[in-house]
């Protein structure tokens, strides 16, 4: 895997913080900390110094005693200042050093832990500000890239597997979703991109049911939507299968969201708006009269998280650039009958877009 640039990530931030007039960045998102020092701990907080070059302070990791030899290996060119209180002593020995204007990260701290802040540190302007590292982050580097495709290749042979092991009929959600989830472990999985779904019969119709202890019957559709997680980064794939022959509404269903999927996926090019790749899609689905049924976005970035920017759905603003990676899920539920969802994790590129989840999108007839 290529190796990723933490210190490199710190410097990109560095240069947009200049414009906020701030010393440095209190960052407070665990996943931004992760990204920006390799840090995967559970609590943790980090300064990153606007001005590297005539910091007072240099970048600065906080952590509890539970992860410092954790932090140690992941984290070994930052000092770790190891604490339970990680914002509050961190800002506490940024103010002894003189640092006076401090950014820190609206959508990532709470009203309670912005007040503590404010109270023990008085000495500190805190500045709100939005996205800074979020935006960084869309476009990928290669090592990102590579532990995405490692998550999806993981996801795409599970999944392969579990159709081809058969034993369905008979089988509830809960037992399928087990299935698979081992299936992803065997294969180098760290966990579960998220909770996965499995939804049958009418249940294929909720976008995100729970698997619970519905036996499959024949004549059900079956909508999987998964994912394997590796290094920190998410797989998202969903396919749906039909229990036995399928109707021809079911197969009619498929086809309208394959061509859907297959609009979407065409529409995916460096520069292209957002909104006009879910246009794309959505456009296919209310040319068939089912436009009220498609009742989510098309798709989202994935990344260090299962859903990060950009989003693709109607409304949405910015455009999607190379090396950006994002699903695309159009679905058509129908309330009481069954539910269609074809979903796959795609890398934009100057070249096309990029399949990682690779895996049959025909109707595929169980047993
Ligand atoms: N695949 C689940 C979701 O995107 O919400
Ligand atoms: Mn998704």
């Amino acid at each position: 895997m290529p190796p990723h640039d933490h210190a490199g990530r710190r410097a990109r931030l560095a240069a947009r913080l200049s414009a906020d007039d701030v010393d440095g960045l209190l960052v407070t998102s665990p996943i931004h900390v992760r990204w920006l020092t390799g840090f995967s701990g559970s609590n943790s907080a980090l300064f990153v110094p606007a001005d590297p070059t005539e910091a007072r302070v240099s970048a600065l990791l906080a952590t509890d005693g539970r992860y410092t030899a954790q932090a140690s290996v992941e984290v070994p060119d930052l000092s770790v200042l190891i604490t339970r209180r990680c914002a509050p002593a961190l800002l506490e020995q940024l103010g002894g050093a003189g640092i006076a204007r401090i950014g820190v990260e609206a959508a990532h701290l709470s009203v309670a832990d912005f007040d503590e802040l404010r109270r023990v540190t008085p000495g500190i302007d805190l500045v709100p500000t939005s996205t800074r590292v979020e935006e960084l982050r869309v476009v990928k580097e290669p090592g990102e890239l590579a532990l995405l495709a490692a998550a999806c290749a993981i996801s795409t042979s599970a999944l392969e597997y579990v159709v081809e092991s058969g034993g369905w009929s008979g089988s509830s959600e809960r037992e399928l979703a087990g299935r698979l989830e081992a299936a992803m472990r065997q294969r180098g999985s760290d966990g579960t991109a998220f909770e996965t779904i499995v939804g049958t019969g009418a249940n294929s119709a909720v976008p995100h049911h729970r698997p619970g202890d519905r036996i499959l019957e024949r004549g059900d559709l079956v909508v999987i939507d998964f994912g394997a997680r590796v290094g920190g980064y998410h797989a998202d794939i969903t396919r749906t299968f039909v229990l036995g022959r399928p109707a021809p509404w079911q197969v009619d269903l498929h086809e309208l969201v394959r061509s859907a999927q297959r609009a979407g996926r065409g529409a995916l090019a460096p520069g292209a708006p957002c909104a006009d790749v879910d246009r794309a899609a959505r456009g296919v689905v209310e040319a068939a009269g089912h436009g009220a049924e498609f009742v989510h976005g098309l798709g989202h970035g994935v990344g260090l998280e299962i859903h990060e920017a950009p989003f693709l759905g109607p409304g949405a603003t910015g455009s999607v650039r190379a090396d950006v990676p994002v699903t695309v899920e159009p679905g058509v539920y129908l309330p009481g009958r069954g539910g269609v969802r074809i979903e796959d994790t795609v890398v934009v590129t100057d070249t096309g877009p990029t399949v990682l989840t690779t895996t049959s999108r025909d109707l595929i007839a169980l047993d």
